[in-house]
């Protein structure tokens, strides 16, 4: 339906590391492509992510060296920051459980109840954690014995935890930006950054990590660094 547009975005992202100083990007499409990236697939809609939007020259300037001082953080008219918050768990699954609850009219349906029990019982399981491990211990056992004989969730600890939030907001940056490509802007994203300082910058709490930085402004030749490589499909594609 939208195959040759979807490819001309595609083909018109590149990660632009010098951006022109005397175009600017308006704030309404930093603010709808961020609402774009909310739109992201995500696991279980526990939309276990955050935005700082980054736009004032002041707080650009102080966000730059933390980047490193890389040249496309130093001449980026915006800056969004990705940011995972597995703390904030509790708040979200209950917030999916209430958006459920809403829905009920009456007797709920199986899948009304299934969905409050995904809310109340299942995520729980998966993100609860304990400072002796013991609760990762019970995941991965129940992983193993309802594993032996069938295909099963295998529940993990923490660094599974981890993985599955940054999974689903990379999938929110890069919605956001084929959204600033859409748009006729360009982005870079980094990691190249002291998420230490970035952290401290923001004020985010413990459980808050931080996934990428991307910078937006309008591209320049200067910042491609070169065509565009890629490892063969058949190198990497395997059809059984
Ligand atoms: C998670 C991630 C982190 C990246 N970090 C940086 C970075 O810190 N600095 C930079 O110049 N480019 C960074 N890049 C851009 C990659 O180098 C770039 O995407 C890759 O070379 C492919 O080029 P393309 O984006 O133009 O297709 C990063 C890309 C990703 C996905």
């Amino acid at each position: 339906m939208y195959s040759e547009e979807f490819d001309k975005i595609v083909h018109y992202r590149r990660s632009n590391r010098s951006f022109d100083p005397e175009i600017e990007v308006k704030d309404e499409i930093i603010e709808k492509s961020i609402k774009r990236a909310i739109l992201a697939p995500n696991s279980s809609n526990m939309q276990l992510w955050e935005f700082y939007w980054i736009k004032s020259p002041e707080e650009l300037a102080r966000l730059t060296p933390l980047c490193l001082s890389q040249s496309a953080a130093k001449t980026a008219k915006h800056m969004v920051v990705f940011v995972t918050r597995k703390d904030l768990w509790r708040s979200r699954a209950k917030w999916n459980y209430e958006i459920i609850k809403k829905t009920i009219k009456g007797k709920p349906s199986k899948l009304q109840k299934r969905g409050l029990a995904y809310y109340k019982k299942l995520i729980p399981l998966v993100y609860m954690n304990d400072p002796l491990y013991i609760l990762s211990s019970i995941r991965k056992s129940i992983s193993f014995f309802g594993g032996i004989r069938k295909p099963f969730y295998r529940l993990g600890g923490k660094s599974e935890q981890r993985i599955v939030v940054h999974k689903s907001c990379a999938l929110a940056a890069q919605n956001f930006m084929l959204s600033i490509s859409a748009e006729g802007f360009h982005s870079c994203p980094m990691e190249g950054f002291d998420k230490r300082r970035v952290k401290k910058m923001l004020k985010l709490p413990y459980g808050a990590e931080i996934n990428m930085i991307v910078s937006v402004g309008k591209g320049t030749e200067k910042g491609i660094w070169g065509p565009r490589y890629r490892v063969p499909y058949e190198e990497v594609v395997f059809k059984r």
